[in-house]
Order: C-alpha cells, then sequence, then structure tokens
C-alpha cells in the first residue's frame, strides 16, 4: 500500500478465506526517500509524463516484498494485493487512477499480483473508494456496535457498522494528514506535525474552522469519496506556524465529528487507524468533538499501521474467491461489485 500521504510503502501479511476468517500476520514500513517522494508528488494530478515514476514506484515495491521476505523467510505468500499510488481520484468524472505496475511487479516478485482495484466500483457508477470498509468488518465481527473506525491517512475516512451484518455505511470524511502535512512542509520543511508538537503549541481559529465545515462537501450525503487534493484551495492563508497546524488539526477532528450526521445511529465507539492516530493533538481534538470514547485501533487489538496493507491483501483474496469489493452503502455502486486484475507469476515463464 502507498496511501496519499506519499510516507512510503505499507507491507502486510494476513491469512484469509477473503470471509470472515482474517488472521493478521507482520508489518512493515518502508519510508520513501525524499527525493522519491517529491517525483510522486510530481506526478499527482496525472499532468505530465508518469511513466518513469510508474516503473520506479513498482519497483520499490518489488524490493518491499523482497525485503519482507527476507524478514520473514518461512511465510508462504500466494498472492500480493497491490494498490498502488492514487495520483488523481475524479469518481464524478469516471476517473480514478493509481499507478502502479501489476504485470511488472509480478515478474519482479514471482508471484501472482491482484492489482487495479478501483477501476471496476467507478465504472460501475461507484466513488471507487473507500474500499478498506469489508475487511473493517471482518475484523469488527466481535465487536460491541455500532462501532465506527476511522482512518486518518492523507484523507479521512470512516465505516460505520451496526449490529446486523448489512449495516455498514462508508465514507470519505474531509481532511486527513494531507493539508496538515502541506503546511507544515511549506513553513519548515518537515514531513508532517510530528506529534501534533506545532499545534498543541498554537490556538487554533474557530472562524476558519467553522468557515471551512461549511463547505458543502459535508452536508452532502455519502456515498462521497475525495481526492487527496480536494480542499487544497480552502488552505488557511497568513496564519502563523502553530497556529496553522492547530487550526487544521481541528478541521481533521470537525470533519470526522460532521460525519456523525450521516450515521444511522450514532456510534458508541470510535476507533482510529492510520498516521493521524499517531498524532496525540488530532487525537485530543476527536476525543473532544466525538462524544464518545475514541481509542487507537489498538485497542481492538489491531494494527494501526498496518491496516490498510491488509485491507487490500483481503481484497485480494476476495478478489481472486469471485467475491464484492464493494456495496452499494460503502461506495454508492448500484450492486456489489467485482473487481481487480489478476497478473499471474507464470506470465513471465511464458514472455
Ligand atoms: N508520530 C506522528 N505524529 C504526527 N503525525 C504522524 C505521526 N505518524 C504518522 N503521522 C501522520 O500520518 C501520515 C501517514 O499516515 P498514513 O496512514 O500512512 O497515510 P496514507 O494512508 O495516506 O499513506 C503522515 O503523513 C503524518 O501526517
Ligand atoms: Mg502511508
Amino acid at each position: 500500500m502507498s496511501g496519499t500521504s506519499c510516507d512510503g510503502i505499507d507491507v502486510a501479511v494476513i491469512e484469509t478465506d477473503g470471509r470472515d476468517r482474517v488472521r493478521p500476520g507482520p508489518a512493515l514500513t518502508i519510508p520513501y526517500r525524499d527525493e522519491f517522494r517529491e517525483r510522486l508528488r510530481g506526478a499527482l494530478g496525472g499532468n505530465g509524463p508518469v511513466e518513469a515514476v510508474e516503473e520506479e514506484l513498482t519497483r520499490l515495491h518489488a524490493e518491499a516484498v523482497l525485503h519482507f521476505r527476507q524478514e520473514h523467510p518461512g511465510r508462504e505468500i500466494d498472492i500480493v494485493g497491490f494498490h498502488g499510488h492514487t495520483i488523481l481520484h475524479r469518481p464524478r468524472e469516471g476517473r480514478t487512477w493509481q499507478l502502479g505496475d501489476g504485470a511488472l511487479l509480478s515478474r519482479l516478485t514471482g508471484l501472482d499480483v491482484v492489482a487495479d482495484f478501483r477501476s471496476a466500483d467507478v465504472r460501475a457508477g461507484g466513488e471507487g473508494a473507500p474500499l478498506a470498509p469489508l475487511f473493517h468488518r471482518a475484523l469488527a465481527a466481535t465487536l460491541i456496535k455500532p462501532v465506527a473506525v476511522l482512518n486518518l491517512g492523507g484523507v479521512g475516512n470512516v465505516t460505520w457498522l451496526g449490529e446486523r451484518e448489512e449495516d455498514i455505511l462508508a465514507f470519505d470524511t474531509g481532511p486527513g494528514n494531507a493539508l496538515l502535512d502541506d503546511w507544515v512542509r511549506a513553513h519548515t520543511g518537515e514531513g508532517a506535525d510530528w506529534e501534533g508538537a506545532l499545534a498543541l503549541r498554537g490556538t487554533p481559529r474557530d472562524d476558519l474552522v467553522k468557515a471551512f465545515l461549511a463547505s458543502p462537501y459535508f452536508s452532502r450525503k455519502p456515498p462521497k469519496s475525495l481526492d487527496r487534493d480536494d480542499f487544497r484551495h480552502l488552505m488557511p492563508e497568513g496564519l502563523f506556524l502553530e497556529e496553522g497546524a492547530a487550526t487544521l488539526t481541528q478541521i481533521t477532528a470537525a470533519a470526522a465529528a460532521a460525519a456523525r450526521r450521516h450515521f444511522p445511529r450514532p456510534a458508541r465507539e470510535w476507533l482510529v487507524c492510520g498516521g493521524g492516530c499517531r498524532n496525540p493533538a488530532l487525537m485530543a481534538a476527536l476525543a473532544r468533538r466525538l462524544e464518545a470514547p475514541v481509542k487507537t485501533v489498538e485497542a481492538a487489538g489491531w494494527d494501526g499501521d498496518a491496516l490498510e496493507a491488509q485491507a487490500f491483501a483481503y481484497l485480494a483474496v476476495r478478489s481472486l474467491e469471485g467475491l464484492p469489493l464493494s456495496l452499494p452503502s460503502t461506495t454508492g455502486v448500484a450492486r456489489p461489485t467485482l473487481g481487480g486484475s489478476l497478473f499471474k507469476a507464470s506470465a513471465r515463464l511464458s514472455q
């Protein structure tokens, strides 16, 4: 998995039947070198040549797989789920674009690869995102409901799960870390507000938080999804560094809180994953705004850093098994929809 934060590659292994059996295994994150991260950021939007970035990204994923296999030599791997990196997400225009060459990854690793998870859903009229919700449901089988799983990556997304299996609703909440990362990068060169240190020293501008929340996105009924940069035009200007960080932290939390108006019933508990759950300022802001216990997913025994990567491993198996990756209530697609393209390792032998 290479998330919209452009922070690096997450590798995770799970054992699963693609249904209710999930046994998570070890995981690994390999940060991108700054110089590749800049090239990847340069490819966002897809304006300009991206082939070289796609090839390099695929090669880095192959190295990540090989690295993982060296660290865990006893592990059999039957299939790799390769999400790639989203550089453009415009589902309403029928477009979602993930860089990543499944055939090349399969050749380089000698493993079967499922890639291209989102386009079938978008072709069928869905948002193509979020796709982790069915994995959240499988993991949450024994939890008390309703529960909300909030993933704070570059973008924020939530999965609401009720008592019955069909009680599932998912959508993007708004900004995750991307705006905050961009703010900090522009002003300090650092990649993120590590440990929320800047935000904790700043006073948020509540007027700007309120103005941000007036965007029609938040009242729009789900399903709905976002591109990393959909809110870039609302980036605050002219603030002090700490003030901006505090304001953007509150905006991310307020956007998550705004998601509640769409829930069929209030969540009894929020479980937070993604890099945002490592930010104490953001977690405190969520706790203040959500009016229900807020915990990191580790409280449920899950691995918050590996969850997205695990989700695409799960979806790869579902793709092989001919099970849907998305539902009307998770992406807005008209009916449960299959997805993913299989690249067989044996193709290597015939070339
Ligand atoms: N210790 C930390 N303190 C503050 N923010 C953090 C920390 N660790 C991760 N993050 C945030 O999480 C982001 C990465 O989150 P991640 O879930 O990997 O997102 P994505 O899925 O978009 O790649 C970083 O860009 C940063 O904003
Ligand atoms: Mg990431």
